[in-house]
């Protein structure tokens, strides 16, 4: 079959903006300031660093070593280096499954922000004198089925109108606007958030480490984070390798990568907490600590009206960056393996995540008894995914390379515009190889029994 060629990114910064979008997400701006909240501050936040350089970067650069060097979707990446293994490829049909179900409920919480534009907009924050009348007034929002599937359908349309444009002009020109808007917009938000009278409060929360809530529990938390947050174990970052072209620099762009999330995520923090503690609020909200706690913040600060519209704005472009790398996912495994055309790859499945993340819509009304072992269906479908198919996919991923590829096929596709890494920094290889095949496997497989549970039944044991 004579199949169009298959399409690149046009530039190296065109992937970093890409791949940086697809990490950069609710994850940076909604939960790495609540779990740090929770967490103890600065202390987390070093050991979260830690985690990244030590797991989150190998790993990233594993799996877009993978695509890069197949040119393919996670299946087809893994059916070709595996030549044809039945389990390896089942191992890439996972990812795009937990793509498929990633994407439907994400684009759920996306919806919230992208309806608390509007909010902010209404004013109607400034009803609300306690983060409690906020939070009340956000769950009667997310209890009308209307309101919560309208703004959902509304996201998924978003996400799909850039898939369906195409790698370069679809994903790589909306993130190349997308993500300066981003950082431009935290930018004010920052210092807004700094100037505040009172802000020195929030920012020596931020800077300094606490050790007391630094338990097993929380480097477990920061190790699950620093992969969430990078899109690992599904193919995401695989998927977006395989547009690269083998003269770009690979380590480079990755640590390009790990950087700006990382910068964003500390940004976002930094942001929230100095609103947070000029105002007098908690920082231990948990998940309501965007959207109950954030907006009587913004009602206490001068200017508060605009920086909650920019806040609600920012936090959608983050998520719709992040969102289009997940369906792109499915989208690229239909199109290499199934020869469908972009199009109709991106309205078939955008329309099925669309309904299979209905009831996790549902699950804070029409279906609010629906339990699968005590969790909703939407918690149920974010456990499975983040808990389960994220952990051994990125747990396979780094086995893969290290031991079943081997470092003998992976080192030179690794060098390919790399050369110059190659032949002067030689302990970057000899790092990777080391974190790659020693440490990740073993985290990550930590990570996993702990969050299945099985780490506390052992403690409770004992
Ligand atoms: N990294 C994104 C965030 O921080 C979420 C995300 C996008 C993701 N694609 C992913 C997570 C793939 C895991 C796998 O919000």
């Amino acid at each position: 079959m004579a199949q169009a060629k298959r399409e690149q990114w046009g530039s190296k910064i065109g992937f970093i903006l890409a791949a940086a979008g697809s990490a950069i997400g609710l994850g940076n701006i909604w939960k790495f300031p609540y779990i740090t909240g929770q967490y103890g501050g600065a202390a987390f936040i070093l050991i979260y660093l830690i985690c990244t350089a030590i797991i989150g970067l190998p790993v990233l650069m594993a799996e877009v070593l993978i695509g890069r060097t197949t040119q393919k979707n996670p299946v087809g990446a893994f059916k070709k280096l595996s030549e044809g293994s039945k389990f390896w490829t089942a191992i890439g049909g996972m990812g795009v499954a937990a793509g498929f179900i990633i994407l439907s409920y994400y684009a759920v919480v996306a919806g919230w922000a992208l309806g608390y534009i509007y909010q902010a907009a209404s004013g109607v924050f400034y009803e609300f004198s306690k983060p409690e009348v906020a939070g009340q007034y956000f769950n009667s929002l997310i209890s009308d089925t209307v309101w919560n599937v309208g703004y959902f359908v509304l996201f998924m349309a978003l996400t799909m109108g850039v898939v369906y444009s195409g790698v370069k002009n679809g994903i790589e020109r909306g993130s190349k606007i997308m993500m300066p808007v981003l950082f431009l917009l935290l930018i004010i938000l920052v210092i807004r958030g700094v100037t505040l009278e009172g802000a020195s409060a929030g920012i020596k929360y931020f800077l300094h480490p606490d050790w007391s809530h630094v338990t097993g529990e929380a480097i477990l938390a920061a190790m699950g984070q620093s992969f969430f947050t990078l899109s690992l174990g599904m193919g995401a970052m695989l998927t977006y390798g395989s547009y690269m072209s083998r003269k770009e620099n690979l380590p480079s762009s990755a640590v390009s990568i790990v950087t700006l999330d990382t910068l964003i995520a500390l940004l976002a923090g930094l942001a929230i907490f100095t609103g947070v503690f000029a105002t007098g609020l908690s920082p231990k909200a948990g998940p309501g600590l965007i959207f109950h706690t954030l907006p009587v913040v913004f009602t206490k600060m001068p200017g508060g009206y605009a920086f909650s519209i920019l806040f609600f704005v920012l936090l959608t472009i983050a998520a719709l960056t992040s969102s289009i790398s997940l369906l792109e996912v499915i989208t690229a495994y239909f199109i290499d393996e199934k020869g469908w055309s972009r199009h109709r790859a991106v309205i078939v499945f955008g329309g099925l995540t669309t309904l299979f993340g209905l009831p996790s819509a549902f699950s804070y009304n029409l279906m609010g008894d629906f339990r699968i072992f005590g969790l909703n269906f939407f918690d149920s479908v974010d456990f499975l995914a983040a808990n389960i198919l994220l952990p051994v996919g990125g747990f396979f991923i780094s086995v893969f390379v290290a031991y079943y590829w081997g470092y003998k096929k992976a080192l030179p596709a690794l060098r390919d515009g790399a050369e110059n890494l190659f032949e002067k920094y030689p302990w970057v290889i000899t790092g990777w190889k080391i974190l790659l095949k020693y440490f990740a496997p073993v985290l990550i497989f930590l990570v996993f029994l702990n969050s299945i549970g099985i780490l506390k039944l052992i403690a409770d044991i004992l």
